[in-house]
């Protein structure tokens, strides 16, 4: 069944009446890896996986919600005491609070929602989740009054204050502002950015999702960025997006090896992304599979955010004359993204779930990525 449908159902059987429906999709991002938090540019995209959500005002201070996937209803208020436990529900929670913060409105509401962003896979499903409802709330209490870029923010503060990861803005930033068909560049310092087609010509991107689970909160992604402000703070900036490599060799002795891996990383990743922006638009694909591959190999050993699944599948991609492979998102698991010439995909795909399989005993999943619109309302209001 259509999730739409599904979730209108669900509504219907719940609540007894229609709400609205709205959506956000969750992103890829073609590179520009933990740059976010790093003042750095990053080049994401809404994909055609959404997070979709029926919802409407209940005329009381409390919400009540339930998620299909999950199979889980939550009830809560509205103040800061009522936090649910329920880790899922916490997300809403979060987005709640951080617009009563700012000063918007949040009344109570009843809310079914489901999706097919694959959880884990590193495709942001929880910023879809936060963006969904954040949207939703700003169309419903706020006469759409607060600005898209703090809706952003809305979703990233509910991951630093509610979900214990201390994440950048790229993925809040793609899942609100994405369009149909188009990349963005976004220099997460000024957060000025540009949308680039993206219509790679005799090119496809997919991604291969190694099916191993990533936990980001409480985790290693948390001690990256510990890392890379230690170093900032050394070379007395702000963030890493002014340092560079000769400034980085200058303080080598006075850092632990660990942290100078993890801001080297930074610092050639920040060019990777203008060198890739350059090359897309000269459509010198050659170069951005170039740098993806740079990409992988900096996130596995400097950066040490791969494992060894990915590892693997990076390696059978290089074999099978794959332009460009990456692992893709916070890492620890989760997906590859590649970019593949057409005449060999269907021999990559093929290959990649064999030998996975022989190796791992189940094969990969694979996704054609369909660059998609980010937030918005799926149904009329009245
Ligand atoms: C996660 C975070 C993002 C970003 C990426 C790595 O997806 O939520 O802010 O840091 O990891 O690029």
């Amino acid at each position: 069944m259509e999730l739409k449908e599904k979730i209108h159902q669900e509504f219907v059987k719940r609540f007894g009446q229609d709400g609205i429906v709205y959506a956000s999709a969750g992103r890829i991002n073609l590179i520009g890896e933990h740059t976010d938090y790093n003042g750095g540019f990053v080049f994401p995209g809404a994909i055609d996986k959404v997070i979709m959500a029926e919802i409407k005002p209940n005329g009381t201070e409390k919400v009540r919600v339930y998620s299909i996937d999950i199979d889980d209803y939550a009830e809560f208020g509205l103040n800061e005491d009522d936090a649910p436990t329920a880790s899922w529900a916490r997300y809403i929670f979060g987005v709640c609070r951080e617009i009563l913060k700012r000063g918007g409105v949040v009344k109570g509401f009843d809310a079914v929602f489901a999706g097919n962003v694959p959880l884990g896979a590193g495709l942001s499903s929880s910023a879809a989740l936060e963006s969904c409802f954040a949207f939703a709330l700003n169309d419903l209490y706020n006469d759409n009054q607060i600005d898209k870029f703090d809706l952003a923010k809305i979703g990233q503060s509910t991951e630093h204050n509610y979900c214990g990861v201390n994440c950048g803005i790229m993925d809040q930033f793609a899942s609100v502002f994405g369009k149909k068909d188009h990349l963005m560049r976004l220099d997460c310092r000024s957060m000025e950015f540009e949308y680039y087609p993206f219509e790679p010509k005799g090119h496809t991107l997919v991604l291969v999702d190694s099916v191993v689970k990533h936990e980001l909160a409480d985790s290693p992604y948390n001690k990256r960025r510990a890392s890379c402000e230690r170093v900032a703070k050394r070379l007395g900036l702000e963030t890493l997006r002014d340092a560079t490599m000769e400034m980085l060799n200058d303080i080598k002795s006075d850092i632990s090896a660990e942290d100078y891996f993890r801001a080297k990383f930074v610092i050639e990743e920040k060019q990777r992304v203008l060198d890739v922006c350059d090359a897309l638009t000269k459509g010198d694909y050659e170069t951005v599979g170039k740098c993806m591959y740079a990409t992988h190999e900096g996130l596995s050993k400097d950066y040490e955010v791969s494992c060894e699944e990915l590892d693997y599948l990076n390696d059978i991609a290089k074999e099978s004359g794959v332009t460009g492979s990456r692992i893709m998102g916070g890492g620890f698991g989760g997906c590859t993204i590649n970019l593949v010439k057409d005449e060999i995909l269907p021999a990559f795909i093929k290959t990649a779930k064999t030998k996975f399989n022989e190796r791992y005993g189940h094969e990969p999943k694979v996704y054609e990525v369909i660059i998609s619109d980010g937030a918005h309302r799926e149904t009329p209001k009245d």
